[in-house]
């Protein structure tokens, strides 16, 4: 039995388009071809792989945004209002640690380094979310985008596996918040996927070589695999799923091994 999800007449932000390899990419076209109209904040640095994307997808609005800017959220927010008015839903799919903290000794890392990562990586899905909170329309769903190093030590993903740890807190804090306006907020834990952010990572190429030994499914998994998850949530078809973390990750995380 095949279940079309039509997502006609809604509207989403998205954060987290830096190329074509951006899981962020993947959703927002998933919901583009849904029926769903795009509203994407992306860094200045990115522009010239992020601009051609665009034009692949139906009427979208773009700004630039960078979630340490509160100028830039200021008015990415108020195009986002005068354009859309209400929303339906919300992806956030960015993280930043330096590269320096991604490889090593975690508790080599800087308070600096530290703070930035929870601020990019954590802290920007409760200010994103507070400022479409009074656009969302009841029903709405938030997506976050996490990684098992939140809850496992895996080498190298040192600071991100912490600033992970917060942002899986706050699903589930924001899940309670907002709650009662019918907004769902969850996370996809994703397993490992080759995009400029995992470049920074360097024991990368070991972990995709790892799943492929270990997970139940004997692979790795791909961006539009993420991107149906991601249309699931937001679609009906989850509607009484809130504050949860839901693996991507051809089983990997199961294992004991
Ligand atoms: N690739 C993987 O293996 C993997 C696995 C699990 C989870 N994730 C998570 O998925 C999300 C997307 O990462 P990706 O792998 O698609 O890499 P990506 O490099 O394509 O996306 C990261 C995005 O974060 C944005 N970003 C960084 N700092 C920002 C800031 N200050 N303001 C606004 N945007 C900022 C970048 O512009 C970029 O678009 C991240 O949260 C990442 O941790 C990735």
């Amino acid at each position: 039995m095949s279940v079309p999800i039509d997502l006609k007449g809604k509207k989403a932000i998205v954060f987290g388009i830096a190329n074509d390899k951006s899981i962020a990419w993947h959703i927002a076209k998933r919901l583009n071809d849904a029926g769903c109209r795009i509203a994407a904040g992306y860094q200045e640095r990115v522009e010239p792989l992020f601009m051609p994307l665009m034009k692949e997808l139906h009427n979208p609005i773009y700004d630039k945004c960078d979630v340490v800017d509160d100028a830039l959220l200021e008015s990415f927010f108020k195009k986002v209002q005068e354009e859309f008015g209400e929303i339906d839903f919300l992806v956030h799919s960015i993280a930043f640690a330096k590269r320096e903290h991604l490889q090593g000794k975690f508790m080599n890392v800087d308070k600096r380094g530290y703070e930035v990562a929870h601020q990019v990586s954590a802290y920007s899905l409760v200010e994103l979310s507070r400022r479409a909170a009074p656009m969302l329309k009841n029903g709405g769903s938030i997506i976050a985008m996490t990684y098992l190093g939140s809850e496992k030590a895996v080498p190298g993903y040192n600071i991100m596996g912490v600033a992970k740890a917060a942002l899986e807190s706050s699903v589930r804090y924001l899940a309670y918040d907002l709650g009662e306006k019918q907004i769902r907020v969850n996370a996809i834990s994703a397993g490992p996927i080759a995009t400029l952010a995992a470049s920074g990572i360097a024991n990368f190429p070991e972990m995709l070589l790892n799943y492929v030994a270990k997970a139940p499914l004997k692979r790795n998994i791909t961006a539009d695999e993420v991107a149906d998850c991601a249309l699931f949530l937001c679609s009906d078809l989850s509607k009484a799923i809130t504050g949860q973390v839901i693996y991507v990750d051809a089983g990997y995380s199961v294992m004991g091994i």
